[in-house]
């Protein structure tokens, strides 16, 4: 499924904003991210006009930082911690689970845009090892239950929107 179409005045704003100050590629790129949830490519150019650089450079920047996505992340961004601490405590079978639940592989968005799986060195939470973030929240001592009752949850949330 293509991502939808984005509002470019959005874009003039951010650029109009960033566009005197020195070093303000990786702000004006923060921001952009922020307000689109993702790098849109159709972005690049202008944003590589306003600095006075060229468009692959900024390429360049925005697949060098992990931070940054060219690509629409879901709603849910879960990121399951595959670190040392959380692979002895047996993150391999909650990634194995969350995969299943969700039917997708790491680094995938779900057609809807509702949920994307990311995996991460460790979430600096080893004390509550295995963990998952979904967002910006913290999930800890998981097990297989646990996992798809916070999954159930988020799902929820979509439901209760709709
Ligand atoms: S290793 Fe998983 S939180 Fe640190």
């Amino acid at each position: 499924m293509d991502p939808k179409p984005i509002d470019l005045n959005k874009l003039t704003g951010i650029i109009e904003a960033h566009r005197s100050k020195k070093w303000s590629l990786i702000p004006l790129l923060q921001e952009v991210q922020e307000t689109y949830g993702y790098i849109p490519p159709e972005t690049i150019e202008p944003i590589a006009e306003s600095l006075n650089m060229h468009p692959a450079e900024v390429q360049g920047v925005v697949t060098f930082y992990a931070g940054f996505s060219l690509k629409p992340k879901g709603r849910c961004v879960l990121k399951v911690c595959r670190g040392t601490a959380c692979h002895v405590k047996g993150s391999r079978s909650i990634l194995r689970h969350v995969k299943k639940e969700l039917q997708l592989e790491e680094g995938e968005t779900s057609e809807d845009y509702q949920f994307t799986l990311e995996t991460v060195a460790c979430l600096g939470a080893c004390f509550l090892a295995p963990t998952m973030m979904v967002n910006r929240d913290y999930f800890g001592k998981l097990n297989p239950t646990k996992v798809t009752s916070v999954l159930g949850q988020y799902s929820k949330n979509k439901e209760d929107e709709g």
